[in-house]
């Protein structure tokens, strides 16, 4: 069989595809039109379902009789990537292009696969339009064996007119798809790399004369207080239309008849915007068909370097969303979409960019109809040029964008993004793509977006690297948008002001592993400066594939790497907020609390200012308001805020006194907790969206034993070691170590293995670039080592008074210090730390010591932030009050194991009957050690240490989002001295 090689010619992108249009399905009758249901469309026949098919590891292997039946031997889903089904090798790999960088050439073994299913030719006269809303990487097609075409853009629709080649009854449909081809260039989005027929594939059938593209304006006047709905409707001149428009409570508005035109004057609409999509619909009758568009009126503009929205300034509180599930791969349907966007929506999300291309049609309507402002992106990134040469080249970007022979098909993607997508209320800016460079065909793209769709904003982020004049200063270009700068970047940028363009972070907080650690500094960010149009977190889920369940049910989830594709790029692809199978990661959590509906501060006692941060919805409308006056771990008064209290504008503040109770004394916090008032269409009233507290309360955990009899200390010592015996207690001091070999009480004994000092963690994703510096500087094997020892006993305690270092292998002392453990005769132990790091010793990841003690200690309770894990620059969503756990349920279960569970800023722990009190310590306790959650990689293959590990840490350093952005901020860092005590008693 001859097949065109169209796969790798420029020339050739479309061959008997159809022209790109707006995205609607058209039905028979008016109330399945206003179904809004496409299912229910008589016009609508679905091709998927199980299909014939075979794999082939190159177009050469394919029998010369493609139509025969053991062509296609196997079977296949359809929507699916064959990958997920046992074919070929999953491989993620991010910048690097999986083959050789030989445009327009592929490799010769192309690996395909041959589909093929019949179908009866629906009843009904006119025309028939095949769709495949998604195939990659390009795709031939057959029908009773006559070529149908070819046609190429994985995220974007592929048509073709099959009219004349279908017959009555049965007909077969033969589709070849293709693993790479000239498009493959064009499509290097950081993801695991699939191939296939992996959205719907459906016939429509269409009149003769019909509908071929739509075109919904909705220009508002100055003061938002009326409207148009103005529609440009291609391809019925001959029949005309005619045309209702209907509110969102189904009232008829208009109606009328049109040629081709249509213009409804709406008075006083109401807007669409995320806080409230309200959405009209235009029904529209062409001949036999009827054709709904949802409709919200919206706009978008700048004015001095701000985006208003509807009048009104607004932040994005955005996330990147990839098509992903870990069973299906890209091929997500409207299950797993709404399943995220609900997910989006309890967790105060707002904006979507579509990274890295056009996700299916039907996700557009629902952002319309659940209210989410999206940045569609055009099918584009050819971000492998800067690695063709091995190392990372800046240097090599602008290759492609710049290479006129890559013009129109950089130009065709584009244009398919916006022509299907242009009637959406939701979408409010066109990304032109994303990591191909700047240059002339990027140029001509802004161009043509900025032409055709003046109403909505461009996007592109690498324009803001422009080579000379253009780029960023052009007049095609609305934002300056950019990945993961630091915020003293974003501050220049408008302290400089030389740029008068609003400032939009298409990715930010990489949220890899444990983290990010920075969303409230940018958050900040984004607030101080008005042109600042907030951001879009890269990423919303980790991408993985699902491999099965090890012996003991744990799910095996694979990663680059696991598959032994060459290239790979490791975990990187697991950088969400969500676990794969939708599970918040820690990072999600805090992001929702980050940017929560209000904010509380307290100006006086008994007095706060509450912040409205939505854009357009009144508080009251919004929210009820929950407060308790906690103290002491305890709350000791809760009430809720009267719904007129909350009587504040967007973006308003108000100063409101409480009730608090008048003998209120002492120490305490006051927690605020905000539920949704009323229902949405994906979240119930009465969820809790976010929580504030003001105040500090402090923990005196109750003094429920009786304090020991104070007896006489017998102190034994030698060279080594300093033996302290009391009533019911006997503790061995090592004065190699600094710390303790043995506490024993009452029998038992608390140490399973000497007390050391600590300065490692399980380095986590946002510690990679560090964890080389630690490793060379051997922090992994550091322990500590005493010097001397001062023994005395005083006011009856014994006092162990020991200088210190922490050294490792090579290196000079890390860490130089003083330690002093005081021993009451009780049997409790002060302990209080000097330490200061060597000048040119790398930032600590820790400082703390580590205890195994036995493995039955596996419940504990603490007071500090928690109950999620919380560092120093991640516990927004953690509130410092009193806690139970358990061991398992406090290890945060990455799937790349790293450091996680860490709880700061604690006073009080206590495990089993181990007492710690002081003012300020870390800690985390764990089945796991750190050197097992260092090594392996994989969660499954964790083994528990047999003990139950406990971290006490003077410090413990901050997340960040290194991972991508900035170097960990320095404010965040382990500081270079500390000091330090605490008190730990034994029951
Ligand atoms: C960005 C890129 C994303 C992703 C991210 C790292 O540079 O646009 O697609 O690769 O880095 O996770
Ligand atoms: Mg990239």
């Amino acid at each position: 069989m001859n097949i065109p090689a169209y796969h790798e010619d420029m020339s050739s992108l479309h061959v008997g595809a159809l022209a790109p249009h707006a995205y609607f399905i058209p039905h028979s009758s008016r109330e399945g039109a206003l179904s809004g249901r496409r299912g229910q469309s008589d016009r609508m026949t679905s091709l998927n379902g199980t299909w014939h098919f075979g794999f082939y590891e190159g177009l050469r292997a394919l029998p010369e009789d493609i139509f025969c039946d053991a062509a296609v031997p196997d079977t296949l889903p359809v929507p699916s990537v064959w990958q997920n089904h046992g074919y070929d090798i999953q491989q993620y790999t991010n910048v690097r292009y999986p083959i050789p960088y030989d445009p327009p050439h592929v490799p010769a073994a192309n690996p395909c696969g041959l589909y093929r299913r019949s179908f009866a030719r629906p009843e009904g006269e006119g025309r028939f339009i095949l769709c495949f809303e998604g195939a990659d990487s390009c795709l031939h097609v057959w029908v009773n064996g006559q070529y149908a075409g070819f046609s190429q853009v994985s995220h974007s629709p592929s048509e073709f007119d099959v009219t004349d080649l279908l017959r009555s009854g049965q007909n077969e449909l033969t589709v070849l798809v293709m693993k790479w081809c000239f498009g493959t260039y064009l499509e290097d989005q950081d993801k695991l790399r699939t191939s296939g027929l992996f959205r719907d594939v459906y016939l429509l059938r269409r009149d003769a004369a019909c509908l071929n593209d739509l075109r919904v304006r909705t220009p508002l006047n100055e003061d938002l207080t009326s409207a148009r709905v103005e529609a440009e409707l291609k391809g019925i001149d001959g029949i005309g239309a005619e045309y209702w428009l209907l509110d969102g409570e189904g009232k008829e508005l208009a109606r009328g008849t049109a040629r081709d035109r249509i213009s409804i004057p709406v008075d006083r609409p109401r807007l669409w915007n995320a806080e409230d999509p309200y959405l009209y619909t235009l029904l529209l009758r062409c001949g036999g068909e009827w054709i709904t568009q949802q409709v919200g009126f919206r706009e978008i503009h700048i004015n001095n370097g701000v985006v208003f929205l509807n009048g009104r300034p607004i932040k994005f509180k955005g996330v990147n969303r990839h098509d992903s599930d870990p069973v299906l791969g890209p091929a997500v349907g409207e299950e797993q979409m709404i399943r995220d966007l609900r997910l989006m929506k309890e967790h105060n999300i707002n904006a979507i960019r579509t990274s890295h291309y056009p996700n299916a049609p039907e996700f557009l309507n629902l952002c319309d109809r659940y209210g989410f402002y999206v940045i569609a992106e055009a099918d584009l990134e050819c971000h492998g040029v800067v690695t063709r040469f091995g190392s990372y080249d800046e240097k090599e970007y602008n290759l492609i964008a710049d290479d006129s022979a890559f013009g129109p098909a950089i130009l065709d993607r584009v244009q398919r993004s916006v022509k299907r997508d242009i009637n959406h209320a939701c979408v409010v800016i066109w990304s032109m793509g994303n990591e191909s460079g700047m240059g002339v065909n990027l140029d001509e793209a802004l161009k043509w977006a900025k032409g055709f769709d003046p109403t909505r904003l461009t996007h592109y982020e690498r324009a803001s690297f422009p080579p000379e004049g253009r780029g960023i200063n052009g007049p095609d270009l609305d934002l300056y948008s950019r990945m993961y700068p630091s915020i003293k970047e974003i501050d220049e940028y408008f302290e400089k002001g030389e740029i008068r363009k609003p400032y939009v972070l298409c990715e930010y907080s990489h949220a890899m592993g444990n983290g990010p650690g920075d969303l409230e500094d940018y958050f900040r960010c984004f607030h101080r400066h008005e042109g600042h149009c907030g951001g879009f977190i890269w990423e919303w889920c980790d991408h993985a594939v699902r491999r099965g369940t090890d012996a003991s049910g744990r799910i095996i989830y694979g990663y680059g790497g696991d598959f032994g594709e060459y290239p790979h790029d490791g975990n990187f692809c697991m950088d969400g907020l969500v676990y794969p199978d939708r599970r918040p990661h820690t990072g999600l959590k805090e992001y929702k609390n980050v940017i929560r509906p209000a904010r509380v501060e307290e100006v006086r006692p008994g007095t706060v200012r509450i912040w409205n941060t939505l854009d357009f919805t009144s508080l009251k409308d919004a929210v009820e308001i929950s407060c308790e006056i906690r103290q002491n771990g305890q709350a000791v008064h809760a009430w809720k805020l009267d719904e007129d209290l909350l009587d504040i504008a967007p973006h308003e503040r108000r100063e409101i006194s409480l009730p608090l109770p008048k003998d209120l004394c002492g120490e305490y916090a006051l927690h605020f907790a905000m539920y949704s008032r009323n229902d949405s269409a994906l979240v119930p009233a009465g969820t809790l969206l976010g929580e504030d507290e003001t105040g500090r309360q402090t923990y005196a955990p109750p003094a429920d034993r009786p304090a020991a009899p104070a007896s006489a200390l017998r102190i034994q010592q030698d060279d080594w070691t300093v033996t302290v015996t009391g009533k019911g207690f006997r503790y061995i001091y090592n004065k190699e170590t600094a710390c303790f070999d043995s506490l024993v009480r009452e029998g038992r004994e608390l140490l399973m293995q000497p007390m050391q000092m600590n300065i490692w963690r399980a380095p986590t994703d946002n510690d990679q670039y560090v964890r080389p510096v630690w490793e060379a500087n051997a922090y992994r094997h550091a322990a500590s080592r005493g010097y001397e020892t001062l023994t005395e006993q005083k006011d009856g305690c014994c006092m162990l008074r020991t200088k210190f270092a922490v050294t490792a292998p090579f290196v000079p002392p890390i860490v130089k210090g003083t330690v002093q453990w005081a021993v009451s005769a009780g049997g409790s132990i002060r302990l209080s730390m000097q330490a200061r790091r060597r000048e040119n010793a790398p930032v600590l990841p820790r400082l703390g010591w580590r205890m195994f003690l036995p493995a039955d200690i596996r419940a504990f309770s603490y007071f500090g932030f928690g109950p999620l894990e919380s560092y120093m620059d991640k516990h927004r969503s953690s509130f410092r009050y009193l806690y139970r756990s358990d061991v398992d349920a406090n290890h945060e279960d990455y799937i790349k194991p790293q450091e996680n569970g860490s709880h700061y800023d604690c006073c009080f722990l206590q495990a089993g009957p181990l007492q710690v009190t002081g003012d300020s310590f870390s800690f985390s306790i764990s089945p796991y050690t750190q050197e097992e959650l260092t090594d392996k990689r994989h969660n499954y293959e964790l083994h528990p240490s047999g003990f139950t590990v406990l971290c006490l840490d003077a410090a413990m350093g901050g997340i960040g989002s290194n991972s991508c952005g900035p170097a960990l901020d320095p404010k965040y860092a382990v500081p270079g001295h500390i000091d330090f005590s605490a008190e730990l008693t034994i029951a």
